[in-house]
């Protein structure tokens, strides 16, 4: 009896310990393997990832670089977000033909849009190449020099590393510089529109459901790869054809329930799981603050434009739901960092590491690691917050000053390139700015500027900023520049472009909009870039030994690389999650849910005439469950930005539902990954399959798929 009650503790302290973690597909041999099958896979890690027959890696091309996609047809069909697709589905919109509001479906090939710089890349196989890229260098001793040897090694592998012509070398960092990998990769760049759903389905709930569960959102998109007659990655041609996959992913039409095994394959873009308490408490008391309240001002002035004027709302939508995600995602992420102790359990751990460092006779090597930490943060701190001050007023929120701060790097090629580096890139500038100038308003950044400037003066640390900023008075020198600076409008901004390198640097530094981003560019480029680079040098060797001996001193660990855009694989379960006292959150939402937030008209909560009447009708096809139309799903699997369009498979690797986003209160799991709060977003397959099918009547789309039913077999 007792022997059982063991058995059982030690599954129960396995399965909580199996949440989380973001593995590289070509090691899951071993521990992963026995952890997943614990779980309910039924596949092997040689069917996830293999160099000798095709293998699931052969169906997740990484999206144009930010996103992941997945193939899911024999003729190159391929599967994204409707917020990854977005930019091309923009780009073939017209007033004649507004895709985004009414989505588009292409009824035949030759109807598929081509799309310029979009591309696709797959992996062709996954190679450590550690000792190479660190041969000879730990004799050196200055970083500088260190980094510089193995960048070196890092061009010799890759230029030598075997590999066919279409193909491509890539070395990547892993564990903060322990790892070094190498991907051979194959980049398509024929890829073509297929359909999208209209933004109410695609973008249901906007803003206000964006990381939020409940969820009801058809976030997908689908695209086609061409390729050359040998099947090989070209440019875009009429001739090209239809890329055949080495594989492509079966779906399934019997979905999910609470407690199945769900695997997601993606490229997840950046988290920061090992950093030290100091480094924690720094993001939660410092940084995220200071970044939340300026875009918190910048998205207030902005969204009482755009709740009066349809024109404004039209031209700042999609800029305001990009300056919306990241502030949401702060302030969930501050939140839950908090509500998960997660600063307490880093100093626990801390006092354990320190331990294991006496222990293991380390000191030498590992004692003053925390010390240093922790002097090199305080030491940071506020360069770091007047870091992100500059960032977030000058180069990201206030338009006038983030136009201004190109024009100033424009200067800067001048000084260090020259004349025709100079004018090629002022060519560019004044072709990309036309599309800026169309979404610009005037009295909306004019107002922004103000409210920005002042919180800049106000609160960022006053001993990096120039004298005229503070204490200034913000009104008038808001006034004076949008009243006198050429940066407000397009055809005074050509006229200040105008000429060669000497009238037009003359004229720029005569504007009072330019002059006043020169003098905050400056000031921050002298007062706070070179010792904010000069300390981070020293936190990133750091936190390379850090790591390096988290590795030694804890070899039974369940220890994952930071995510770097590179392919990965994390796994878990269908969970709902209880993230306060009283409430507990369900797994799946179904159509009923959508109807349940419907509001007539409403930019962000209305319902295609088309899908009320299907689901007044109950027409569900062959995609219900129970009668209920399955929409979203939620489950343990640890994601973050990038893996948008992942794929969430079965136990059988059969396609279930496609990532998009994770819940409010998990938000912090790029930092700190909590099992018990932190859920990741997907839309379940079936209601992607009965909106091609039955709202946009695309079904030669689904034909075109192998749907199966693995647990009817
Ligand atoms: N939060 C998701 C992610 O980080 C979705 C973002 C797109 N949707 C939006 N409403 N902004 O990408
Ligand atoms: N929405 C994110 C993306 O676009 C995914 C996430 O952050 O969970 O990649």
């Amino acid at each position: 009896m007792k022997f059982i009650k063991l058995l059982l503790l030690l599954f129960v302290i396995q399965t909580q310990a199996q949440q989380g973690g973001m593995w590289i597909p070509s090691l899951l041999n071993g521990m992963n393997e026995t952890e997943m099958k614990n779980l309910g896979m039924k596949i092997s890690a040689d069917d996830i990832y293999s160099v000798n027959h095709s293998s699931l890696k052969d169906a997740v091309p990484h999206f144009n670089g930010g996103c992941t996609s997945e193939v899911i047809s024999p003729k190159g069909l391929i599967l994204t977000n409707h917020h990854c697709g977005f930019d091309a589905i923009q780009n073939h919109s017209s007033t004649e033909h507004d895709y985004l509001t009414d989505g588009f479906w292409a009824m035949k090939m030759e109807d598929e849009l081509p799309n310029e710089n979009l591309v696709v890349t797959f992996i062709v196989s996954i190679n450590d190449v550690t000792t190479q890229v660190l041969d000879g260098v730990a004799l050196i001793t200055s970083e500088a020099e260190k980094q510089k040897k193995i960048q070196e090694n890092m061009t010799k592998v890759s230029a030598s590393f075997p590999k066919e012509a279409w193909q491509e070398n890539k070395v990547r960092t892993f564990f903060e510089g322990n790892q070094y990998i190498l991907f051979v990769t194959e980049t398509f760049k024929d890829v073509r529109l297929v359909g999208a759903p209209p933004s109410l389905i695609g973008k249901f709930g906007s803003d206000t459901d964006n990381w939020v569960w409940p969820r009801h959102t058809g976030d997908f998109s689908m695209f086609r790869i061409y390729a050359d007659k040998n099947n090989h990655p070209t440019t875009y041609s009429k001739d090209n054809i239809p890329y055949t996959p080495k594989h492509f992913l079966p779906v399934s039409l019997d979905g999910i329930q609470e407690d199945d095994f769900t695997m997601v394959m993606g490229y997840p873009g950046k988290t920061q799981e090992y950093l030290p308490s100091f480094a924690v408490a720094q993001i939660v008391n410092e940084t995220n603050p200071a970044k939340i309240e300026i875009r918190d001002a910048a998205l207030k002035v902005q969204d009482g434009f755009m709740r009066k004027d349809n024109a404004i709302k039209i031209q700042y939508a999609s800029k305001y739901a990009g300056v919306a995600n990241y502030w949401k995602k702060w302030i969930g992420e501050s939140q839950g960092l908090k509500k998960s102790n997660a600063i307490g359990i880093k100093q626990n751990f801390e006092k354990d590491f320190q331990q294991k460092v006496i222990t293991a006779g380390k000191q030498n090597e590992y004692g003053n690691l925390l010390a240093e930490f922790g002097k090199n943060y305080t030491e940071i701190t506020p360069y770091a917050v007047s870091r992100d001050y500059f960032s977030e007023v000058v180069a990201k929120n206030t338009e006038l000053l983030s136009l201004g701060y190109k024009l100033y790097q424009l200067e800067q090629v001048f000084a260090t390139k020259g004349e025709q580096a100079f004018n090629d890139r002022k060519e560019n500038l004044i072709k990309s700015q036309e599309d800026f100038f169309k979404d610009f308003n005037k009295n909306v950044d004019e107002k922004v500027f103000e409210q920005l400037i002042a919180l800049y003066g106000n609160k960022a640390p006053k001993q990096f900023l120039p004298a005229s900023l503070i204490n200034a008075d913000y009104k008038k020198l808001t006034t004076l520049i949008y009243s006198k600076s050429k940066l407000v409008d397009y055809a005074k901004f050509k006229t200040l472009l105008s000429g060669d390198s000497k009238s037009v640097l003359k004229k720029l530094n005569a504007d009072k909009g330019y002059a006043f981003v020169k003098s905050l560019a400056d000031n921050y480029n002298k007062n706070v870039a070179p010792k904010y680079d000069e300390i981070n040098l020293k936190i990133t060797a750091l936190q390379r030994t850090y790591m390096k001996a988290q590795l030694e001193l804890y070899p039974n660990s369940r220890i994952f690389p930071d995510a770097n855009s590179t392919l990965r694989v994390t796994y878990g379960k269908v969970k709902g999650y209880a993230p306060k006292d009283a409430t507990y959150y369900n797994p799946v939402t179904y159509l009923d849910g959508v109807m349940e937030k419907y509001v007539p008209g409403d930019y962000e909560f209305d319902v295609p005439k088309k899908l009320i009447e299907l689901y007044n009708n109950k027409d569900y096809g062959q995609y219900a469950d129970n009668g209920k139309l399955p929409v979203c799903f939620i489950g343990t699997n640890h994601t973050t930005g990038g893996n948008s369009g992942s794929p969430a498979v079965d136990a059988e690797g059969n396609l279930i539902g496609l990532n998009f986003d994770r819940v409010w209160e998990g938000t912090m799991s790029d930092i700190h990954y909590d099992p018990s709060i932190c859920r990741n977003v997907m839309v379940d397959m079936r209601y992607v399959l009965f909106i091609v099918d039955k709202f946009a009547g695309a079904k030669h789309l689904v034909d075109e798929m192998k749907l199966v039913h693995p647990k009817k077999k």
